[in-house]
């Protein structure tokens, strides 16, 4: 095997912000209405809770006093209220306005506020609204639940990859069809029968030949994009239903967060659900090591030089386009 050093982000992408759209920050069990969780996503640092009613909120970790980190040190959040562990001004924790401060009675402008960032809960997770220009969300996330149906869905496992690939080219590995076979030395490719772009991105349906000797064997699977930072794949299996929820999120300029969690449709065989699970993870999971092995050093490249067999990368690139500036 090869050995390189790392190779800073600036020499292998001309992109100077994150695409806009949404990025979970957070796993919605971890979020609650007594703690204030501090995060550091897309170079910022943040705070996430739940308000009074339960809505998860983000909102900057600074506080516009005089900066301290909300987090820090005694801050705490109770019945709504957020208390700076600084001077303990008191926030609104829905609005972000200024309810109290112990010192004076004199009020600040209304504009001295925490500032609060579109928030959204969907698919087990808490999303917040990036745009480089500062607008407002354009599309809301898709959520899979009319996928899942009644039925009872397990969370089978969780993975999470720290990765340095350009992120315009993560999402772009799902349509370099050549890549399959050549890297990852899959015994079948699946067909695309549809891609349809939708309000919150993009829809591709795919058929699979379920005797091609894979170990899970499927009949096709469903996608669904959010933008370019959020996928969905639901798995029409032969013996089992499975959905697999995959974030991406940039810590900064230079590393983006993969997490991936597999849902399995409780079909009330727990040991033949436990086997399938296994062999499913572990061979997701393999594939993107595999992957990272080449994405995490590769450069993007405006103008590839692709032939026949490639695969649909310029379609998927035309879609991914309308999320940069
Ligand atoms: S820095 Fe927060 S109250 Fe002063
Ligand atoms: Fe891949």
């Amino acid at each position: 095997m090869n050995a390189i050093s790392p190779i800073p982000m600036r020499h292998r992408s001309a992109d100077t912000d994150f695409p806009r759209g949404w990025y979970c920050i957070a796993e919605s069990e971890n979020v609650s209405a007594d703690k204030m969780l501090p995060v550091s996503w897309l170079g910022q640092e943040l705070i996430v809770y739940r308000t009074k009613d339960g809505k998860a909120q983000a909102t900057d970790a600074y506080c516009p006093h005089l900066g301290a980190h909300l987090a820090s040190h005694d801050g705490k959040l109770c019945e709504g209220r957020i208390t700076c562990p600084f001077h303990k001004w008191e926030f609104d924790s829905a609005t972000g306005k200024v309810e109290h401060i112990p010192y004076t009675d004199v009020p600040v402008p209304a504009s001295v506020r925490l500032t609060l960032h579109p928030t959204r809960e969907s698919d087990g997770m808490v999303l917040i609204w990036h745009d480089p220009a500062g607008g407002k969300p354009t599309f809301e996330p898709f959520d899979s639940s009319a996928l899942r149906g009644d039925g009872e869905w397990i969370r089978y496992a969780v993975h999470s990859w720290e990765m340095t690939c350009p992120f315009r080219d993560i999402l772009e590995n799902i349509f370099d069809t050549a890549h399959v076979t050549q890297l990852h030395n899959a015994a079948a490719l699946p067909e695309i029968t549809s891609f349809e772009p939708q309000d919150y991105g993009l829809r591709v349906q795919y058929t699979t030949d379920p005797d091609a000797g894979e170990a899970t064997p499927i009949r096709g699977f469903e996608m669904n994009l959010s933008g370019i930072s959020l996928l969905t794949q639901y798995y029409d299996g032969i013996h089992f239903t499975g959905l697999f929820v995959i974030s991406f999120t940039p810590v900064d300029e230079e590393r983006v967060v993969q997490t991936a969690r597999l849902y399995l449709k409780d079909n009330g065989n727990r040991e033949m659900m436990d086997q399938i699970g296994r062999a499913f993870i572990d061979r997701f999971c393999f594939e993107v090591e595999q992957d990272l092995k080449v994405l995490d050093y590769k450069k993007h490249l405006t103008q590839p030089r692709l032939c026949a067999g490639d695969g649909p990368i310029m379609k998927f690139r035309n879609y991914a386009a309308q999320f940069y500036a």
